[in-house]
């Protein structure tokens, strides 16, 4: 296994039985033309399977397209998938090709169904059930043979409860559903994974690597990783630029991940594919959550603090008064964006529900601001 290959996919790392089963399910569906969608948590890999799809598929040398429904504002989102004719409204000087007509012969994923606003997806339903669909402006039937594959972090069936997702479209969809467990629930992988994205960075960054200690590869064997993949990467890169001088120890690991804003430790967190509460695991929790509340405290005793000496505080994040006159609006909301992006590790539906916005209103927001190019990565 050798993860990136020349032409620029990511292989399927891992050894765990999920994921045996996974690169199985991937090689029956990948030859159909079958719709999938793909379930999982953030940063757990749906995209990689998609890509994973594609080019085990016939269509492998026609376009793969991505498309992430919650980027795109509600405004435009047809015109993006479905194209528009010139004069259609204000602004549409040209006609211009929509998603699906460039994914022609090819596979479109889907990024984010849940996001779809609900008269797209009738639309969207429409393409599904047999090509066909219509541009913005224009009453012509088009027709285009598409693969598509959809992928969610959201509970759909949550969505349909309270009416943001068509239940048709949901049964559609859902006719192979691929779910990718997190990574707590596969600790086979973890190992693989970090030896993987460290070679990589090592190799790329010309490093001299002084190793890892046992008990420090136990943590992060143990570690709960929210933020799955995606934050075991981002860590193995941040922790070999801050300690490769010298054999990293279990002490790095545990300041790297709290700097990284996350919760500490998690040895087999309960509920999670646990191989039982024994008194080792009880214990664990209980110190974990002495830890939080100690930590907690700690962190309203600053907040106390910091509010004497008038600063601003924005739930820890404090700017003092001298530097605050000097930062516009847009800098104290790059600010706090970024605050909440390091704190919920790039979870944008977690950090619309904690700000009470939309995860579309976010992603705009993270997009304009450069903190995010759009495709999850920071
Ligand atoms: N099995 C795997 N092997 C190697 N790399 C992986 C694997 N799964 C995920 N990755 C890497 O982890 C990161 C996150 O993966 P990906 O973007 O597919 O997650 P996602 O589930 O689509 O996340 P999100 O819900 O946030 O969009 C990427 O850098 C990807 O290359
Ligand atoms: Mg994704």
């Amino acid at each position: 296994m050798n993860g990136n290959t020349e032409n620029g996919y990511t292989e399927l790392l891992g050894i765990s039985i999920p994921v045996v089963e996974l690169r199985q399910i991937i090689k029956q569906v990948a030859p159909t033309d079958v719709t999938v969608l793909i379930t999982g948590e953030s940063g757990s890999g749906k995209e990689v399977v998609a890509k994973e799809i594609h080019r085990l598929s016939k269509r492998y040398d026609k376009p793969f397209i991505t498309v992430n429904c919650g980027a795109i504002p509600e405004g435009i989102i047809e015109s993006e998938l479905f194209g528009h004719q010139k004069g259609s409204f204000t602004g549409a000087i040209e006609s211009r090709k929509g998603y699906f007509e460039a994914a022609n012969g090819g596979t479109i994923f889907l990024d984010e169904i849940g996001e779809l606003p609900l008269q797209t997806q009738v639309k969207f339903l429409r393409i599904l059930e047999n090509g066909e669909y219509m541009r913005v402006g224009n009453n012509k039937t088009e027709h285009v043979d598409v693969r598509v594959l959809a992928a969610t972090n959201k509970n759909l069936e949550h969505q349909i409860a309270i009416k943001a997702f068509r239940e048709d479209l949901y049964y559609r969809l859902r006719s192979i559903n691929i779910y990718i467990p997190p990574l707590r629930e596969r600790k086979e992988d973890i190992a693989v994974l970090f030896d993987y994205f460290l070679k990589q960075f090592i190799q790329r960054n010309g490093i001299d690597f002084k190793g890892i200690s046992e008990d420090a590869m136990n943590y992060i064997i143990n570690y709960s990783w929210p933020g799955n993949i995606r934050q075991l990467k981002n860590f193995t890169e941040s922790l070999l630029t801050l300690y490769s001088n010298k054999k990293i120890e279990r002490d790095d690991v545990i300041r790297q991940l709290n700097i990284q804003g996350t919760e500490i430790i998690l040895p087999v967190p309960a509920g999670f594919g646990g191989k039982g509460q024994d008194e080792k695991q009880l214990l664990f929790r209980a110190l974990y959550e002495l830890k939080t509340d100690i930590m907690d405290i700690k962190q309203q005793l600053d907040n106390i603090e910091k509010q004497e000496s008038q600063n601003i505080v924005f739930d820890g994040l404090a700017i003092p008064d001298k530097e605050l006159e000097l930062l516009t609006y847009d800098d104290l909301e790059r600010h706090f964006l970024s605050y909440y992006w390091k704190k919920y590790h790039g979870d944008i539906s977690k950090i619309a529900r904690k700000l009470k916005l939309s995860n579309r209103t976010l992603y705009r927001k993270y997009k304009d601001y450069g903190l995010k190019n759009g495709r999850g990565e920071y």
